[in-house]
C-alpha cells in the first residue's frame, strides 16, 4: 500500500474542501471533543480542555508526517468552517487492510456532508493508497453511522478485522472492498 503523506492529499469535494488540520481548529476540536454524543459513538470518554485539544492537533499533524495516518479535516468550500473530520489509520500492510473514522459537529449532520466526505476518501483510499479494504466499527446503536456505511456499500460482517476499539459498545464491523465500491 502507498501510505506516504509528505504531500499532504488536499481532497476537494463539490461542497467541501477536507485538508489538513491546523493550529486554528484547536477550538472546534475542543467542542467536538466536548460533545458527549459523539464522543459515546467513536468511544472516548476523555474531558476536553482547549490545551488537551491542541495538543490533538499537534498529535494529528504529528502522525501525518510519520505516515501513520492521514487525518483530514472537512471544511466547507466556502468560508473554511471545521465541519468535522474523517480519517484513515491502523493501516494493516500485509492484508492491505485500512480503518477509516469519522465525527462531525452536531450542527452540521443530517445535511449529505459526510456521505460526500466519505465518498472523496473510500476513492483516494482504493485509488491512491490502494487498500484491498476498508474497515469501520460502528456500534450497532449508531444508527445515523450504519445507515451511511450501507448508503455507501459496506457490508456487516460476522468476523472482526483487527478490532482495536474496546470502549465502543456493541461494536459491529463493516467493510467495502474495491470491486463492490
Ligand atoms: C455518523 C455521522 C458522521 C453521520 O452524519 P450524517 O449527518 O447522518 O450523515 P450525512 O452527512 O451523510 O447526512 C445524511 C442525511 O443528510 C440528509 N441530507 C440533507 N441534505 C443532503 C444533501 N444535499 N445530500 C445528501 N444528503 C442530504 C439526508 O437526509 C441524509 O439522510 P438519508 O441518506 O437517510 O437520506 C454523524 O452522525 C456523527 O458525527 N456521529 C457521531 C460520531 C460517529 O458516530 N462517528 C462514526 C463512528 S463509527
Amino acid at each position: 500500500m502507498n501510505i506516504y503523506f509528505t504531500n499532504f492529499p488536499d481532497l476537494p469535494t463539490e461542497r467541501l474542501h477536507l485538508r489538513a488540520i491546523s493550529e486554528q481548529d484547536a477550538e472546534a476540536i475542543h467542542k467536538l471533543q466536548s460533545d458527549s454524543v459523539v464522543n459515546a459513538f467513536v468511544g472516548r470518554n476523555i474531558t476536553s480542555t482547549l490545551e488537551s485539544a491542541k495538543a490533538y492537533v499537534l498529535r494529528m499533524r504529528t502522525l501525518v508526517q510519520k505516515n501513520e495516518c492521514i487525518y483530514w479535516v472537512i471544511a466547507s468550500k466556502d468560508n473554511n468552517t471545521f465541519i468535522g473530520s474523517v480519517c484513515c489509520w491502523n493501516f494493516d500492510l500485509e492484508n492491505e487492510i485500512v480503518e477509516i473514522g469519522y465525527e462531525m459537529l452536531p450542527e452540521f449532520q443530517g445535511k449529505g456532508f459526510m456521505t460526500e466526505a466519505l465518498k472523496a476518501v473510500i476513492e483516494y483510499t482504493f485509488g491512491t493508497i490502494k487498500a484491498n479494504l476498508i474497515t469501520a466499527f460502528p456500534s450497532s446503536d449508531n444508527n445515523n453511522s450504519v445507515a451511511i456505511l450501507k448508503k455507501l456499500d459496506f457490508v456487516f460482517e460476522n468476523e472482526s478485522y483487527n478490532n482495536k476499539h474496546q470502549n465502543i459498545k456493541n461494536l459491529t464491523t463493516y467493510t467495502l472492498r474495491p470491486q463492490t465500491h
